[in-house]
């Protein structure tokens, strides 16, 4: 049976990718929810670039004080996300080992995007919100935030 890690994932990936955030001030995570998570690929990505002595642990302070933004998307709305909904609970209640794992590796969490009902956004929405992004869109449910529940985009 082949060995589907080398198969199917890149092992030697953290070097430039550690380098990449190395230099950069905001480091955004974005991603569609699979499975009320990241898609394997990024947890994949997670396990081998955020690695102890490098992002978290004794020296791994690479990350210290960088913001993290959270961007993702979802097929189920609002509703779906509720305790009558399909999902039972709201979509905050999944964010956070996400939020979690920014805040291990000592970065500042963002409030986060959250992109609700995909499978309904528009061409002109999906134009509006690629440049004109603004802190209204942001869905205010981080615990360093407002508080409250996601939304779906206008
Ligand atoms: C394997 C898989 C798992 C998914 N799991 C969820 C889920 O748990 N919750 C949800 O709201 N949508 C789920 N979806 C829908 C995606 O989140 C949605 O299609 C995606 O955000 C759309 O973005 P994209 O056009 O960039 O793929 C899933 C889709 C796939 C293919």
């Amino acid at each position: 049976m082949p060995d589907l890690v080398d198969k199917f994932f890149q092992r030697d990936l953290s070097e430039a990718e550690q380098a990449a955030l190395s230099a950069a001030d905001v480091i955004v995570w974005m991603h569609p929810v699979y499975w009320y998570s990241v898609p394997g690929l990024l947890k994949h990505w997670f396990d081998q670039v955020l690695v102890h002595g490098w992002a978290y642990g004794e020296g791994g302070n690479a990350l210290r004080g960088k913001r993290c933004l959270w961007v993702t998307t979802t097929g189920g709305d609002e509703a779906a996300y509720s305790a009558t909904g399909m999902h039972e609970q709201p979509f905050a209640n999944f964010a956070p080992p996400i939020e979690e794992t920014a805040r291990f590796c000592g970065m500042h969490w963002e409030s986060p995007v959250v992109i609700q009902m995909t499978w309904a956004v528009t061409a002109s929405v999906a134009f509006w919100l690629g440049t004109n992004s603004t802190d209204a869109m942001r869905t205010p449910f981080s615990r360093s935030g407002a508080g409250g529940r996601p939304r779906a985009c206008p």
